[in-house]
């Protein structure tokens, strides 16, 4: 299988209409992507990796090494899906050229074929500048965690009339700007379809609607890795709960020596 392309990915939506809604979920582990890059359209290197793997209280103190570390990664362990890296806060936003600088020091150490940014008319810019030196870029609009000490919580946008209308204008900025799709997050139905309705790229929601162009989620939450996860969360399984049953299990054969067994432990040849 040859990997697709961010071309491809952009070319499902046509006049409006994707037939095939694109797939993606998180991946941060070369293992994690071996094992769901056959079934994804997009792999996203989310800086959700500040939570799920590093324990950070939100992805504001995500660095470009630890995004530029886990890219790496996932290319290695996948050869189909479109590998798609988050630009951590602090690492775009003041100019198109730092932006250009961080996009181009990703790719370089991951060999991932596109990035992603938070951020609608004001990232509009840096998106243009991106995309016409060569990098493609991912919007993310709506519920954007990388403000959340601007928005205050992680709850949906896009209830007012005038939250409505700048996540709708958001979206055509970045559409104009050349994006290759569009993440909406944590947006009020009616008007995730709005901006799916508006704009020429594919919109992947999360928190949005199954009318949008894909899907995303964290791959993590959606195994059942936690306990707590966002009401958009479906929980399709519970490998914390297998993973605590097995961890138990191997705890009680150490402690009772039925572990290592016969099968498990070399001998002298006779
Ligand atoms: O960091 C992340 O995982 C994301 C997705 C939730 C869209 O940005
Ligand atoms: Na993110």
């Amino acid at each position: 299988m040859k990997r697709l392309t961010v071309p491809r990915i952009r070319s499902r939506k046509v006049d409006g209409v994707t037939e095939e809604p694109l797939v993606m979920l998180t991946a941060y582990t070369a293992r994690q992507a071996q094992l769901l890059d056959a079934h994804c359209d997009l792999l996203l290197v989310g800086d959700s990796l500040g939570q799920v793997i590093y324990g950070l209280p939100s992805t504001i103190p995500v660095t470009l090494d630890m995004m530029a570390n886990h890219g790496a990664a996932v290319v290695r362990g996948s050869y189909h899906s479109v590998v798609v890296v988050d630009m951590p806060f602090g690492s775009y936003e003041s100019s198109p050229q730092l932006a250009f600088e961080s996009a181009a020091h990703l790719l370089k150490e991951t060999g991932a074929a596109a990035v992603k940014l938070e951020g609608g008319e004001a990232m509009a810019e840096t998106v243009a500048f991106l995309n016409q030196r060569g990098i493609p870029v991912m919007g993310h609009i709506g519920l954007t965690p990388q403000a959340v000490n601007v928005l205050g919580g992680y709850m949906a946008r896009g209830r007012s009339d005038s939250e409505a209308d700048k996540i709708v204008s958001d979206a055509k900025a970045l559409d104009e700007a050349g994006a290759f799709a569009v993440v909406v997050e944590g947006v009020v139905e009616p008007i995730a379809i709005a901006v799916t309705e508006a704009i020429s790229c594919p919109t992947i929601g999360i928190g949005a609607s199954a009318k949008c162009d894909g899907q995303v989620l964290v791959t993590d939450d959606m195994l059942g890795m936690f306990d707590r996860v966002p009401r958009f969360v479906k929980k399709y399984d519970d490998i914390a709960g297998m993973i605590e049953k097995t961890v138990q299990t191997y705890a009680e054969e150490v402690r009772d020596r039925s572990f290592p067994g016969p099968e498990q432990t070399y001998q002298p040849k006779k």
